[in-house]
C-alpha cells in the first residue's frame, strides 16, 4: 500500500537471478523526485540483451530485488525541488544508467535524460536510445570508421547490429555482416551489408578471407563473444582493431597478449556507460543519433512489441535468437500520442 507522498505503479521486478520466470509483474511504490531528479511516466521501453545477462546474474547488477531495463521514452510527471531546465510534460529519453526502466513510472537523475525532438516518434526513440548510442560510440569513438574501411559486424540483424550496419554503410565503409538465418540475411542486406555470411552455413573466417582477398578487415565489431572471438581476431588485417563489446554467446576465454602480437592488433572491451558518462558526450551521442534517425540515415526497425507485463516472453524470444531489430515493451494504457500506429503494431 502506498504511504504518504508515494503511489503504487506496476513494474517488472527480479528477486533472484535466473530464467525468464524470475521476471515478476508487481506493484511497486514510487515516491517524489529528490534534488536533481525527475519522475517519468514511460510510454515505451527498449529491450536489450544486457537485460537478459543482468537477469541471469552474468553481469554485476544492483542488489536484489531490482527492476531491470536501461532504455525508455516517457513524459516528465514531477520535477525535484529547485530543478531548472525540465518541466512537467516534457518528453524525455534515456539509455544506459541507471537501471530500472521496466516500470510504468520511474525516478531518474535529470542528468541522465535528454529531450526527444518532436520529429522522433516515442516508440522509435525508446527503441534506439541505448542501441543507437552504442552504434555511435563504436563507430565514432572506439574506432572511427571512414570511407574505404572494411568492417565486420557480427549479429548484423540484431538490435545494435542493424544500426551498426546502416551507419557504417552511410560512412562509406564496406560492410560485412554475419547472421544465422536466411531471413536475417535479407534484413542485413536491406540494412547496407555489402557481403553477408550465414554463419550456420559457412565458416566466417574463410568467407572474410575470400571477400577481402586475404587482406582482412580494418575492424571487427564483435557482440557475440565466446563463439566468435578467436575467429574475429583471425579476420583482422595487420594493425587491425578488435572491438569486443558483448558476449551474447557467453564469456570469452582469457586472451594472452601474444594473440595481439601476432599482427600488432588493437583490442578494446568498451562500455556505452563510460562513453556517455560526461553530460556533453551524452548530448553529442543522442544528438547525432536523433539527427541520423530524422534524416533517414538510420531506418529504425521496431520489429517486435510486447506489453510490459509480458517482458518474460520478450526475454525468451531474444535469448532464443528469434528477434531481429529493436524490441519494445509498452506499459498498459501508455499514452502513445505522437506514435505512428501504421509503423508500429502493438
Ligand atoms: N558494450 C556495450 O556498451 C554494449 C551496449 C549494447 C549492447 N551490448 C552487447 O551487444 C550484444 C547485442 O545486444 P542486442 O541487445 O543488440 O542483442 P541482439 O544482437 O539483438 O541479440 C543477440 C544476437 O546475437 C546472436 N547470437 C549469437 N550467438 C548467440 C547465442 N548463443 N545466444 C543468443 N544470441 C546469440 C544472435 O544473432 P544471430 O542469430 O544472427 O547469430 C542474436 O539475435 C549483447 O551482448 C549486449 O550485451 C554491449
Amino acid at each position: 500500500m502506498a504511504t504518504e507522498g508515494t503511489k503504487m505503479v506496476k513494474a517488472i521486478r527480479v528477486h533472484e537471478h535466473g530464467g525468464p520466470e524470475v521476471l515478476k509483474w508487481e506493484d511497486v511504490e514510487i515516491g517524489e523526485p529528490g534534488e536533481g531528479e525527475i519522475r517519468v511516466k514511460n510510454k515505451a521501453i527498449g529491450l536489450n540483451f544486457i537485460d537478459v545477462q543482468i537477469r541471469k546474474g552474468a553481469y554485476k547488477s544492483a542488489t536484489l530485488p531490482f527492476i531491470p531495463g536501461r532504455e525508455a521514452v516517457g513524459t516528465v510527471t514531477a520535477v525535484g525541488p529547485g530543478l531548472t531546465g525540465r518541466d512537467v510534460g516534457d518528453i524525455v529519453a534515456y539509455g544506459g544508467n541507471p537501471m530500472g526502466s521496466y516500470t510504468e513510472e520511474q525516478i531518474l537523475p535529470a542528468s541522465a535524460v535528454v529531450s526527444v525532438p518532436s520529429s522522433i516518434d516515442p516508440i522509435v526513440g525508446a527503441s534506439v536510445m541505448l542501441k543507437g548510442m552504442t552504434a555511435w560510440f563504436l563507430l565514432r569513438r572506439c574506432f572511427k570508421v571512414e570511407a574505404g574501411h572494411t568492417v565486420l559486424i557480427h549479429a548484423a540483424a540484431g538490435g545494435v547490429g542493424y544500426l551498426l550496419c546502416q551507419w557504417a554503410n552511410a560512412l562509406g565503409a564496406t560492410v560485412i555482416g554475419t547472421v544465422s538465418t536466411e531471413e536475417k540475411a535479407a534484413q542485413a542486406k536491406e540494412d547496407g551489408c555489402h557481403h553477408i555470411i550465414i554463419n550456420t552455413q559457412e565458416d566466417f573466417v574463410a568467407a572474410v578471407s575470400m571477400i577481402t582477398s586475404g587482406k582482412g578487415v580494418d575492424v571487427v565489431y564483435d557482440s557475440v563473444g565466446k563463439d566468435t572471438f578467436q575467429g574475429s581476431l583471425a579476420c583482422l588485417k595487420t594493425c587491425g582493431y578488435m572491438v569486443s563489446f558483448g558476449q551474447s554467446s557467453g564469456a570469452i576465454d582469457p586472451v594472452p597478449l601474444s594473440a595481439l602480437a601476432a599482427k600488432s592488433f588493437f583490442l578494446t572491451r568498451p562500455s556505452l556507460f563510460h562513453y556517455t558518462e560526461a553530460r556533453d558526450e551524452l548530448l553529442k551521442a543522442a544528438g547525432e543519433l536523433f539527427t541520423n534517425v530524422a534524416s533517414g540515415v538510420l531506418r529504425v526497425r521496431v520489429n517486435h512489441t510486447y506489453p510490459l507485463s509480458q517482458a518474460a516472453q520478450a526475454h525468451v524470444d531474444l535469448e532464443n535468437r528469434k528477434t531481429t531489430g529493436s524490441v519494445v515493451l509498452i506499459p498498459d494504457g501508455a499514452d502513445l500520442q505522437g506514435c505512428k500506429p501504421d509503423d508500429v503494431s502493438i
